[in-house]
């Protein structure tokens, strides 16, 4: 095991009915809010009356920045960071998923900073040392944004989709209430699902031997996020389920995971370029590039894929080399991404080889990627060929 840090401030409100301390929270911030969501999932299933309720009842003042895409975009980030600076804004409340989070970190710092936003994707050492106070109200199971230090944003000008990873992020206070995401359609539940057992994989399948808790705890996760998938797509409204796979996510990416190992991210940085030039969701893209990652790099770390094999998706060993149950704990992987919906091929989400060698370049312009095994532009680009 590595020496590590281990650091998460944001308080965290779980449960039904905590959406309605939102008010509470926030007042103790400051008067001034900017409320921050998406494209009106919000409006429908009646959660922007339920929290502008709350927020009046305790003589909140409320701006609004609305329009947040999925791939959030740095346009609307300067535009949130434009409303603080001018209006003074003293509390910033995002109220969606992850996109709508990440926005909201951007726009928190941003505040604070003189120049361009998008300075701190391109160099850290721009990122202020004071932020906006930030709470959350989540609404979709997916990223983990709730509970971390991390925001990508995308820039059309450059089609880059790039991530910002710094302690200055977290938010102050989420609120996790598992109603809030009955109204996910299927298809973005799915993404979600996907998205968190990739976060689990990134971390799970790295280099430093001896990580027996850190092990326990993500095939945890994963065992978990596959029993109970079936029942939230069967039962959209079903509380236990829905607080499951809702707390999974929190777990799969608050830094948890990662403490003592390596984690590798390299499928991470190669979806980010799918949905970059191709705007397709993040969960979908990693469920596609991720069974061929691990085909791909099987034979570093064998063993770890065989312990995978075995307690995650209960394969007898039966005289099997650790390389055979690796390569049928792969394919039931890749079944099971199918099974609850998800894509497992770019042609499924209409990308052909127009762009791949494009995108290996761009993936790996900063460096070589993993840490499981490093991986160059040629490996990148076999990756996605077998991805097609
Ligand atoms: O815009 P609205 O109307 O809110 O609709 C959203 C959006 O269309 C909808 N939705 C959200 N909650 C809903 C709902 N619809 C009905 N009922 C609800 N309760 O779902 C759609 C997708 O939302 P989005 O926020 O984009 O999804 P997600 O949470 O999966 O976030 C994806 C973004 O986060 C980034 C991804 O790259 C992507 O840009 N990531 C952020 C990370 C982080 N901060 O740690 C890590 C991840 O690896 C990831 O890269
Ligand atoms: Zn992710």
């Amino acid at each position: 095991m590595k020496n590590f840090e281990c650091y998460n401030p944001t308080r965290v409100f779980f449960g039904r009915g905590e959406t309605d301390r939102v008010g509470q929270l926030c007042v103790q911030f400051g008067r001034r809010v900017l409320l921050v969501y998406g494209s009106g999932s919000i409006k429908k299933n009646g959660l922007y009356d339920r929290v502008m309720h709350a927020l009046r009842s305790q003589n909140l003042e409320v701006l609004e920045l609305t329009g947040v895409q999925p791939n959030p975009r740095i346009d609307k980030v300067r535009e949130g960071v434009r409303i603080c600076k001018e209006q003074g804004v003293e509390v910033i409340l995002a109220v969606g998923g992850g996109s709508v989070l990440d926005s909201a970190k951007i726009i928190a710092i941003g505040a604070h900073y003189h120049g361009d936003p998008w300075d701190f994707f391109v160099d850290e050492s721009t990122i202020p040392g004071k932020k906006t106070p930030l709470v959350t109200v989540l609404t979709l199971a997916a990223t983990g944004s709730e509970m971390n230090h991390n925001a990508v944003v995308s820039n059309d000008e450059t089609q880059e989709k790039l991530a910002v990873v710094n302690p200055a992020i977290f938010p102050d206070v989420s609120i996790l209430d598992p109603e809030n995401t009955y109204t996910v359609p299927r298809d973005q539940t799915v993404n979600g699902i996907a998205d968190i057992m990739a976060h689990v994989f990134e971390q799970y399948f790295q280099p430093v031997p001896e990580t027996p808790l850190q092990d326990r705890f993500a095939e945890g996760i994963m065992t978990t996020v596959i029993e109970y998938t079936p029942r939230v797509l069967a039962h959209p409204e079903d509380y236990d389920a829905r607080a499951t796979i809702m707390w999974c996510g929190t777990l799969a990416l608050n830094h948890l995971l990662e403490c003592g190992g390596e984690g590798d991210w390299a499928t991470h940085r190669i979806e980010h370029e799918l949905s970059a030039f191709y705007d397709i969701p993040h969960g979908a893209g990693l469920a596609i590039v991720f069974p061929q990652w691990m085909r791909y790099v099987v034979d570093a770390i064998p063993h770890k894929f065989a312990q995978f094999a075995e307690r995650v998706w209960q394969i007898e060993r039966n005289g099997k080399t650790d390389r055979e149950m690796a390569l049928q704990a792969i394919e039931r992987t890749k079944n099971w991404f199918s099974e609850i919906g998800a894509p497992v091929s770019l042609r499924e989400v209409g990308i052909g080889t127009e762009r791949l060698e494009v995108m290996a370049e761009r993936a790996t312009q900063k460096g070589p990627l993993g840490s499981v095994k490093k991986l160059f532009k040629e490996d990148v680009l076999e990756i996605l060929k077998m991805c097609l």
